[in-house]
């Protein structure tokens, strides 16, 4: 029996508003790391000042887009969109003292990521998802401009063993455009050997790549769900204007169903659409049903958001978190429930400009990284070398763990 039972009527009003606050603790994202600019540790004073030089580093041009945590770090990715990017795989240690302008560690080396034009280095990260077992999937497949000519590829690296490569795979221009592909987010299924399920963002051949770890093989799903919108076209993030129908970017996957038989769902977006659909799993893996094209009338409408968004993610309680592009916040939906319960967890015009991705730790915390990524993309916005904050990580304690920890 607790104080307020005791005292019963006499305090029923008083008691009720204590409970209700204890319910319901805001949810706010707290800031973990952010920056006015990016830099690394340079491997020596020599290569820093030459880089400058020969403007293989100009710091106002290097962007971080992807973000996963393992093991006590913060993996980012840093497409390159512009010139003048040093680094497309780093991390940052998640217990750094410094919270402003952490240097960047370039992952697995220097060497993997300063060669533009070897293909068997990284060359343009978008993303990446981190499996149970420490196997980083890694898309190297921006191939929106002409910084690299290698094809683009998966590659799968064991952080537990200093970013060795364990597979690596080409990615036919049949499957992903060698010109004018980009691989651009994925979620990992451990079943049947491992597949990944991976947006491609390209504008002329969007689609749904599927890659068989265990084959080694790579298919591709095209649908009309997986192209723009026209009434989501038109919208204005931080003052720069989007015009351009912009195809499926964010993706993300149930937890594993109760039961076997049952459909384990991934559910993917356009980034100018408001509509989530969603397709078995099952489905996806089966390269004959791909080819045979009967698939189509599975995809399922599930729902249409308040918002356009970028990234997407879902924690092992079936909850599916969204950012909201031009109302600056967050949103959540519990895929067990109707979509009109989908609600908003936290908004601020300052600080999520552009929430593009995701991760969870292991301790129950939910990570996002908003980054302005528009303005990168934008040829004729001006970037500047300023004080202004241009990314943050920012932290909410959600009590749970990834899709693939269930
Ligand atoms: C980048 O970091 C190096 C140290 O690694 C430092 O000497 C240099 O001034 C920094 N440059 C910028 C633009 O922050
Ligand atoms: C490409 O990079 C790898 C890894 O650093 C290196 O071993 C190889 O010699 C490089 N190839 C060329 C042609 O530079
Ligand atoms: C890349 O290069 C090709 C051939 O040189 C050219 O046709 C194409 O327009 C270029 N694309 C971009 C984005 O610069
Ligand atoms: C996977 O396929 C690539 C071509 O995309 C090939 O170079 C590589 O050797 C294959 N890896 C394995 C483990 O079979």
């Amino acid at each position: 029996m607790g104080f307020c039972d005791l005292l019963g009527f006499l305090f029923v009003s008083y008691c009720v508003r204590q409970r209700s606050a204890v319910k319901k603790p805001p949810e706010k994202f707290q800031m973990e790391f952010q920056w006015s600019h990016i830099n690394f540790t340079w491997p020596s004073v020599d290569a820093y000042h030459n880089a400058v030089l020969e403007s293989k580093y100009i710091p106002e041009n290097n962007a971080m887009a992807g973000i996963k945590y393992f093991n006590n770090r913060m993996y980012i990715a840093l497409p390159r969109i512009r010139t003048g990017t040093p680094v497309t795989l780093a991390y940052v240690p998640i217990n750094a003292r410094l919270k402003t302008n952490v240097l960047l560690r370039p992952y697995p080396s220097w060497e993997m990521n300063a060669q533009p034009n070897n293909c068997s280095t990284l060359q343009n990260v978008q993303s990446m998802e981190i499996d149970k077992y420490g196997v980083m999937w890694i898309l190297d497949g921006v191939r929106i401009n002409n910084l690299t000519r290698c094809p683009p590829k998966i590659v799968l690296m064991d952080l537990r063993n200093n970013g060795k490569i364990l597979q690596s795979h080409n990615v036919p221009n049949e499957i992903c455009l060698h010109q004018g592909g980009f691989l651009n987010d994925l979620v990992v299924d451990e079943s049947d050997g491992g597949f990944a399920y991976i947006t491609d963002n390209s504008i002329q051949d969007p689609g749904i790549i599927v890659y068989s770890r265990h084959q080694n093989r790579s298919w591709k799903f095209r649908d009309a769900s997986m192209f723009g919108e026209l009434d989501a076209a038109e919208f204005e993030v931080d003052g720069v204007p989007n015009d351009i129908l912009i195809p499926v970017d964010g993706i993300t996957m149930a937890p594993m169903p109760l039961r076997r038989n049952e459909d384990r769902l991934v559910y993917y977006c356009a980034l100018s659409g408001f509509s989530i659909y969603a397709i078995s799993s099952q489905i996806l893996r089966d390269e004959a049903i791909c080819k045979s094209g009967i698939w189509r009338s599975e995809v399922e409408m599930v729902g249409r958001k308040q918002s356009q968004s970028d990234g997407l993610a879902m924690d092992n309680k079936g909850n599916l978190y969204y950012g909201m592009l031009s109302m600056y916040g967050v949103g959540k939906w519990n895929i067990k429930k109707p979509f009109n319960t989908a609600r908003k967890v936290d908004t601020s015009r300052r600080t999520f400009v552009w929430p593009d991705s995701f991760s969870f730790d292991l301790n129950g915390n939910l990570y996002i990284l908003t980054n302005g990524i528009n303005k990168y993309f934008s040829p004729t916005y001006e970037l500047r070398l300023s004080t202004d904050i241009k990314f943050r990580i920012l932290r909410l304690t959600t009590g749970t763990k990834s899709y693939l920890y269930s």
